[in-house]
Formats: structure tokens, C-alpha cells, sequence
């Protein structure tokens, strides 16, 4: 990184205060709970674990760390679907609204916490009498609809771990998962509405089946959108149906503090994916007390959402297992944030639908927190303020961010154009792996910095490490945890030697997280992306999303992806992709100026050595943008395997652009 670079972030970097006015009754400027963390992390987490979360019996130790595997809560039992469910209905919170949720057409469904008990109980009692116990795995592929929760949490309630497959991931992606976790059953549903249309599903678990995935024996099938499915008899079942005839009583399972609760499969650098390992009392532990704090959650009143896809680990514990352990009630949307309003789909005219449906849904339901993603969040900034007007945000409170490095721009709008200027924004670093928040201001406690993770919360420790491993006191390095923390993953399922290897090697006696990372003179730090986004050009380390930052503070570009492409000169060269926002002609001139910025701004080694203007960019259905495309695109490669993309057809859109530009 030069030190222009850093220059650049150093005096962009103006501090918030900690926003005391609107965050307040959990934290109120207080740094207690970081000063009893430091003082004593064992007994903080321990204090924590008996605070939030109910035990059938107490655990008599806190941690076992035997480098690389921790064990948390060791000799206690519990049970999550009791945590989540029952307490709170014991407690006489059985008539308050669990999840507001909401179909892609606008259809929608309330359920309390006794509703959501007695369905989770009878699905828990559907899986017994399909034979499952205790230990065993199923994969879980399925729209988000309610039954994906309760699915999920009647797993808990047996004691079954359960691998959630993303809705968008394909027939083979199916096979992987199933076979490398030996998985007994599939529940799925006939097919989910994305972006007015029914998307299939049952028919990938068929393709699936047919093809492999020889340990699934039953597939649970939920009729969302009526279409028409095949029913293998014997091996299907309709969900509706099984439930028909269940009974309510089913008594949470005991279990012990390292029970294994789920795997949720991520990718790495190899084909494979790693099913990462979450075990039962120090994952649960830990996302009830992020989803408290971080959030300032005032859970008799608050109506929370994250608006991410129960598919990836933000919904997991953000969605599902934090809100509920806290009691409160959440939003529960099935599609995606662009997804136009009903009345608007009677038209043809699609420029002329509305891009409103999250504000309309904030408004509706009075929602008091919002967590997203930067991607989401800049093209609410392409869309532009008009589609703002005339709704009332004013119940927000907190506004989370997640995913990926937020640019201060993007940040700047949230914060401004949501946040009122005066909401904090708490942009939360973590991963699949980490279980649960690591890396994030609090609010009323925190001074954020737009742009900045700010720093660990409390229980957690992070450092920077050079090449050779020494720790990096200020500027750039790789960002590893020092410490043991209860909702680490437990390993990879079934490969302990890749495990070791893919996170405890690089740094003998310390978890690389895969990312660069800042820190500056304050002691914040600056997610910069992952280590292997990082471009070397001429000798030069540059972060993709340093020069991703440069070209959207440029007036005209909404967003922006940038690659290292190959170079006989210079080892890799700067390539970026950006998009314009509404009212801006694409024109070389235009590319021309936009790569003139960064080099203004980020200094002549960050200049792009090309700017494509792009209709749109190709992203996961999950929204992070597939840099890997790109790279093909701008190195003239086959495009290999795309069928992660949300729209197969950006891609073609950018190929055609870029010929043109050369
Ligand atoms: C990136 C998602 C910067 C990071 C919860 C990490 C972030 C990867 C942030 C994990 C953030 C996530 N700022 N980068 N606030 N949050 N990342 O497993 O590169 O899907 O390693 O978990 O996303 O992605 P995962």
C-alpha cells in the first residue's frame, strides 16, 4: 500500500460521536462491559452465557483451549428451541409477535412465539417419526418462508445439525453438501417467489437425487407457490401433510454445551466447499449477545430487521437465533430489496415501477433496526432520494451494515439520507466461521468513523500481523484474533487437517481471518477486503477496494468493481467496472475523467489502466459482486461455472461493452 493511500483515509476520516441520543438504555456511553472484558475474558463470557441464555444444568468450566479447537461452557446443557421459543412463552410473552413476515407478492403472515412453539414442536415430532435422531445431519433448501425457521429450530429442538443450502446454489451444489455431510433428509418447498416469478426448487432436489446424494431418504416438500411438482412415493412427503397429524408436545432435548448445532457450507480457495462447524451453548451465547448490544435492542419494543437471506450465516444468526433468544419481534421478508410492489406489477412499464418496497416496509411495520449490505445500500444511492419521498424512517434507531468494506460514501448516504444524520450505523465485520459479530462500533459507546469497523467488542481480540507475523501496532496487515471466542467454528466437517491448515498455519497460534485490514492512528480499524483481492502492480500492494472506494467518490458512479487483470509490465493491472448514476451519459470521456479521479485522489499508482461503464454488475444472488468474472472478462477467459449469478446476462452485457471499449 503507498502511504498515499493511507493519507487519503487519515484525513477523509471524521469522527461521530457515539450518537447517545438515539442508542442508549443497554450501553449509555458506558465501556464496562470492554473493561471487564479485558480485566477478565473468561468470566465476562461466562457472566454473559448465564445472563442471556437458560440452562438445564450449569457448566464448571468456561473454556478448554487446545490450539486450534476451543471448547466453550464445558459440563453445561441446554437446548436453542427452548431459548428461542419456550422461555419466552413461560415467561407470558406467548401472544408477542415473533416474525412480521412478508411474501415477495405482498402476502403476509404474524406469528406469535406460542405459534411459532407449536409448529416448531410438531416438526420436531414430523423428523422423529422419520426415523431421525439426535447426531444426525439434514440439508435444508428452501425459500425464506416461515417453515425455513421452523425447520431450523426443530432441528435444535432434537438435537439434529442442520446444513442450510442457499435457495440459488445448483442441483450439484446440492450433491456436495448432502454427500460430504452424509445428510438423511432434504426439506425444500416447490418453489419461492423471486422478482415476481415462482423460482423453482424441488425440481433441483430431484435433479440432485437422481444424480447422487445416495444418504437422503426422505424429502420434505412445503407447497409455497402451487406449481407443479413430481412426488417420488415413499421418499417425498408434503409438509402439510406430516404436520396435519402432529402432535404439539415434544419436549426439548438436553444438550451438551459443544453439541454440534449446524454446518453451513463456505467457500475457500479450492473447489470444495468447508462445512464450518457451529456447536450448540457458545454460538448461542455469543449472537444473543451481539444481537443486544450491537444492535442497542430494546426487545419489548423493537421491531428488528435484517434483511439478509437465512441462506448465508447473516440470517442464521441474525435472522433466526438472535432475535429469538432476545425475545424480539423481527421482519421476515421473502425477496429481495428490489423487488417492486404488487400494484406496480400489473404494468409493463418497468421503468416505471417503484424501487420503494424497503421503505414501505419500514414504514409499515415501524421498524427500529435495519441491517444490510453496502451493495444493497449503493444502489439505493443509484436509485437515487426520490424514491424516499413521502416515506416516514423515523422509527429507525440503529442502521447495521454487513458483508463486505462499506466506502465512507456509501456510508455518508446511510447515515444522511436513512439515519436522519443522526442514527449510529454500526458496520459489523465477522464470518461464516466467526459465528457472530467480532469486528463493530457499539452504539452509544462508540465514536464511528464512516468507513470504519471501528473496533472488536467486547470478549474479543484482534491484531495485525505482517508477512512474517509480528504484530503490526499501525497500518496495513492481516487481520487474525488472537483469542478464543465461544461462537468460533469448532472445525471443518470431516477435514481437520484442512481446518489447521486453511486457518492456524499462516500464523502459528492465531486465526487468520483472510483479510487486510488498517489501523490507523486511533486505533480503528479498516477492513480492506480479502488478502486475495488484493492487486500487486509494479511491486505495489493495492486493495481492490481502495480503488473501489476512489472510483465511487467520483460525482457520477453509483458503484464500482475493480480487478487486478494480468500485465506483461506491470504483474497485474487495475481494471475497473463501474456503474453510473441516474442523469449520467456513458461516454469515454466520462471513463476517462472517472479514471483521471482515482488517480487524483488515490495517488498515480492507482490509476485504473482501464474504466469500463457498465449497464450492471454480475453479483451472487447473495449480492456480493463475483470479482472472478470480471477477471475472465478483462483477461479474455471462458467464463467457467456462473450458475451462482443472480442474472446470467450482465455478464454478456459487460463482455460487449468492454470489446467495444478496446
Ligand atoms: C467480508 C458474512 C468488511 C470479509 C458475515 C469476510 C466484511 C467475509 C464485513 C465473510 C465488513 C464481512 N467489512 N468486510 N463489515 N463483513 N466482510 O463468511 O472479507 O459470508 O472475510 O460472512 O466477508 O463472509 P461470510
Amino acid at each position: 500500500m503507498s502511504d498515499a493511500t493511507i493519507e487519503v483515509y487519515e484525513t477523509e476520516a471524521r469522527q461521530f460521536p457515539p450518537s447517545a441520543e438515539f442508542a442508549g438504555a443497554a450501553l449509555a456511553n458506558d465501556r464496562s462491559l470492554y473493561d471487564e472484558a479485558e480485566a477478565d475474558l473468561e468470566g465476562f463470557w461466562a457472566r454473559q452465557a448465564r445472563e442471556l441464555i437458560s440452562w438445564d444444568q450449569d457448566f464448571d468450566q468456561v473454556l478448554d483451549w487446545q490450539l486450534p479447537y476451543a471448547k466453550w461452557f464445558l459440563g453445561g446443557k441446554l437446548n436453542i428451541s427452548y431459548n428461542c421459543l419456550d422461555r419466552h412463552v413461560e415467561a407470558g410473552k406467548g401472544d408477542k409477535v415473533a416474525y412480521h413476515w412478508e411474501g415477495e407478492p405482498g402476502d403476509t403472515r404474524t406469528i406469535t412465539y406460542s405459534e411459532l412453539l407449536d409448529e416448531v414442536s410438531k416438526f420436531a415430532n414430523v423428523l422423529k417419526g422419520l426415523g431421525l435422531q439426535s447426531g444426525d445431519r439434514i440439508a435444508i433448501y428452501m425459500p425464506m418462508i416461515p417453515e425455513l425457521a421452523i425447520a431450523m429450530l426443530a432441528c435444535t429442538r432434537i438435537g439434529v445439525a442442520h446444513s442450510v443450502i442457499f435457495g440459488g446454489f445448483s442441483p450439484d451444489a446440492i450433491i456436495d453438501r448432502c454427500d460430504d455431510a452424509q445428510a438423511r433428509l432434504i426439506i425444500t418447498a416447490d418453489a419461492g417467489y423471486r422478482r415476481g416469478e415462482a423460482s423453482a426448487l424441488k425440481v433441483n432436489v430431484d435433479a440432485a437425487l437422481a444424480a447422487g446424494a445416495s444418504t437422503v431418504e426422505n424429502v420434505v416438500v412445503v407447497n409455497r407457490c402451487d406449481t407443479d411438482v413430481t412426488m417420488a412415493k415413499g421418499r417425498d412427503h408434503w409438509w402439510h401433510d406430516l404436520m396435519a397429524d402432529a402432535s404439539t408436545d415434544c419436549p426439548p432435548v438436553s444438550l451438551d454445551s459443544e453439541h454440534l448445532m449446524y454446518l453451513l457450507y463456505t467457500s475457500g480457495t479450492t473447489a470444495k466447499p468447508k462445512g464450518i462447524m457451529h456447536t450448540t451453548g457458545g454460538y448461542l451465547t455469543q449472537v444473543a449477545f451481539t444481537h443486544k448490544y450491537v444492535f442497542d435492542l430494546k426487545p419489548d419494543t423493537d421491531v428488528y430487521w435484517c434483511a439478509a437471506d437465512i441462506g448465508w450465516v447473516t440470517g442464521h444468526s441474525y435472522i433466526v437465533y438472535g432475535p429469538l433468544a432476545n425475545g424480539c419481534t423481527s421482519v421476515f421478508y421473502e425477496g429481495t430489496p428490489d423487488t417492486p410492489r404488487e400494484q406496480d406489477r400489473e404494468s409493463d412499464d418497468r421503468a416505471s415501477w417503484s424501487k420503494d418496497r424497503l421503505w414501505d416496509i419500514i414504514e409499515r411495520y415501524g421498524v427500529t433496526q435495519l441491517y444490510t449490505a453496502p451493495t444493497a445500500i449503493r444502489t439505493f444511492m443509484k436509485w437515487g432520494t426520490s424514491e424516499l419521498e413521502g416515506h416516514d424512517l423515523s422509527s429507525l434507531r440503529v442502521l447495521g451494515t454487513v458483508g463486505e468494506p462499506i466506502n465512507p460514501e456509501a456510508w455518508m448516504w446511510y447515515h444522511e439520507h436513512i439515519g436522519g444524520s443522526s442514527r449510529p450505523i454500526v458496520d459489523t465485520w465477522w464470518q461464516t466461521e466467526t459465528g457472530g459479530h467480532m469486528i463493530t462500533p457499539m452504539p452509544g459507546v462508540t465514536a464511528t468513523k464512516p468507513g470504519s469497523a471501528c473496533s472488536t467488542i467486547p470478549g474479543v481480540t484482534a491484531e495485525l500481523v505482517d508477512d512474517a507475523g509480528n504484530v503490526v501496532p499501525e497500518g496495513g496487515g492481516y487481520l487474525t484474533i488472537s483469542k478464543p471466542w465461544p461462537s468460533m467454528l469448532r472445525g471443518i466437517w470431516g477435514d481437520p487437517e484442512r481446518y489447521q491448515e486453511t486457518y492456524w498455519s499462516r500464523f502459528p497460534g492465531r486465526y487468520f481471518a483472510g483479510d487486510g485490514a488498517r489501523l490507523d492512528a486511533d486505533g480503528y480499524l479498516w477492513l480492506l477486503g480479502r488478502v486475495d483481492d488484493v492487486m500487486n502492480v509494479s511491486g505495489h500492494r493495492i486493495s481492490t477496494s481502495e480503488i473501489e472506494s476512489g472510483l465511487v467518490d467520483h460525482p457520477s458512479v453509483a458503484e464500482a468493481a475493480v480487478v487486478g487483470a494480468t500485465d506483461d509490465t506491470t504483474g497485474q493491472a487495475i481494471v475497473g467496472y463501474v456503474i453510473l448514476r441516474g442523469g449520467n451519459e456513458a461516454s469515454l470521456e466520462l471513463a476517462e475523467e472517472i479514471r483521471q479521479h482515482v488517480a487524483n485522489k488515490l495517488g498515480a499508482i492507482a490509476r485504473p489502466k482501464a474504466v469500463f461503464i457498465v449497464p450492471d454488475l454480475p453479483k451472487t444472488r447473495s449480492g456480493k459482486i463475483m470479482r472472478r468474472l470480471l477477471r475472465d472478462v478483462a483477461e479474455g477467459r471462458d467464463l467457467g461455472d456462473t450458475t451462482t449469478l443472480a442474472d446470467a446476462s450482465v455478464v454478456d452485457d459487460i463482455r460487449a461493452g468492454a470489446a467495444e471499449g478496446e
